[in-house]
């Protein structure tokens, strides 16, 4: 690689990402009912105080500033803000308030997620997200968290990671709401995609510009048997079905689902049509195909093909993958943002290297003209898994769940020299105090 090729110039943005019910603690949303019916892979886990960040959040825009972050991506809690259907909370308004003010005094730029997985309680029961109402419950939600983000040059998320929630939420059953049912999940994706339409025109209006994009959770397909035409097959259905329909339809209007016996969807949204500044990408890993004879079809798989072992909540560790997921972002000519990426890493010994190998994907990508603007690790501090509960490790910080005291993992040093130094070294370079600073 070139000297070129290993540096990052001075607008790319180095972040932290985290979202609000996995890090604030006691939010009563849809989440946390799920959590007390026992619904959880681990059915006793319980977020309860999270990790304290509602207020800690002073001490933790400082850890963020310390690894040498400028930008912090938190989610605003829809629960906390609207409590009943209609009804506002004034004083959690001011407080979100507050918190994005004091995150710009601390010089982190916020990027705010207006949707992350979670909803009031009274959402499923009244506007769930196959209903249509669902969409003006949307729209007058974000009218009023619109001037939260006033003055602030936020990037804006009006939703993570939606394929998540419509496959786990609507297909399968396995989250909130707990729906299992194709057609719904269709009529979902569209009032999704209407919504972010919707939301977009609210911030516009009260902002008068903004720079809005989706965090979409973007898996590298492979398929099990790369002999089989059906494990192929698969492979191209799911690509364009879980990574690449939603963006499709913000940059298109044109919203295309086909899973054949599965769900399929053909719907023009105007009103979607460039609708994003930005190219949001949540990358983790890569999924494995398998075409079954019998419903649902299909078995996904992680598998240890390079024998790098699987990071500790069981995913393949496939850097390769991101450069692939970067090249075929670049069909939506937009500036791609990396939102998420990081290892559940229960030592922490580890970290380094997955985020050194995944950094040099991205400035491979950005060699190849791929326009990426900036990286959030996930995530600054270990927090909730939404399904594992308190087993998976993602910080930066390693947080001790009694005491909640943080403390710095050895991705702390590494990820702050790069960040600070603009060039990718290694992990070992950056132990080296005068190659590091
Ligand atoms: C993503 C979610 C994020 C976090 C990471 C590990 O899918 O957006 O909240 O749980 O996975």
């Amino acid at each position: 690689m070139s000297v070129h090729a290993q540096t990052f110039p001075e607008h790319f943005t180095f972040g932290v990402a985290t979202s609000a019910y996995q890090v604030e603690g006691g939010i009563e949303n849809d989440w946390a009912e799920w959590e007390r019916a026992g619904k959880l892979k681990e059915p006793h886990a319980r977020c309860g105080p999270a990790v304290d960040h509602w207020n800690r959040f002073e001490e933790d825009y400082a850890l963020a500033r310390a690894v040498g972050a400028t930008a912090f991506r938190i989610s605003l809690e829809w629960a906390r803000v609207e409590p009943e259907p209609g009804r506002f909370d004034e004083a959690a308004l001011e407080a979100y308030r507050e918190r994005l003010t004091r995150m710009r005094a601390h010089g982190l730029r916020p990027v705010v997620t207006l949707h992350h997985f979670t909803h009031p309680t009274w959402f499923a029961g009244l506007t769930p997200w196959h209903l249509p109402a669902s969409v003006e419950a949307f729209r007058r939600y974000v009218r009023r968290v619109a001037p939260l983000l006033e003055g602030l040059d936020a990037l804006v998320i009006s939703f993570n990671e939606p394929m998540v929630l419509l496959l786990g939420g609507y297909l399968q059953g396995a989250i909130p709401p707990g729906i299992a049912d194709g057609p719904r999940t269709m009529a979902a994706m569209e009032n999704m995609v209407r919504s972010h339409a919707a939301a977009r025109q609210e911030l516009l209006e009260r902002l008068g510009r903004v720079e809005l994009g989706i965090s979409q959770n973007m898996l590298a397909f492979a398929p099990d048997r790369w002999w089989h035409p059906m494990d192929r097959a698969l492979v191209q259905l799911s690509a364009q079905a879980y990574n690449h329909a939603f963006h499709e339809a913000l940059s298109s209007g044109k919203l295309r689902v086909s899973m054949p016996g599965v769900a399929s969807t053909r719907v023009d949204i105007p009103a979607a049509r460039d609708s994003v500044e930005f190219v949001g990408v949540n990358y983790y890993t890569r999924a494995h195909l398998r075409f079954v004879p019998r419903p649902p079809f299909i078995e996904f798989k992680y598998r240890d093909r390079r024998e790098r072992g699987y990071t500790d909540i069981g995913w393949e560790d496939w850097p390769e993958g991101f450069l692939q997921i970067l090249r075929e972002v670049r069909r939506y000519g937009r500036p791609v943002w990396i939102t998420e990426n990081g290892i559940d890493d229960r030592d922490g010994q580890r970290r380094p290297s997955y985020i050194h190998e995944h950094l040099a994907q991205v400035l491979t990508a950005r060699a190849e003209g791929v326009d990426v603007r900036g990286y959030l690790y996930w995530s600054l501090l270990d927090n909730f898994e939404w399904l594992e509960g308190w087993g998976p490790r993602f910080g930066l910080y390693h947080v001790d769940f009694q005491t909640l005291e943080r403390r710095p993992t050895p991705a702390c040093d590494y990820y702050r020299a790069v960040a600070t130094g603009r060039r990718l070294i290694t992990p070992a370079e950056a132990t080296q105090p005068s190659a590091a600073r």
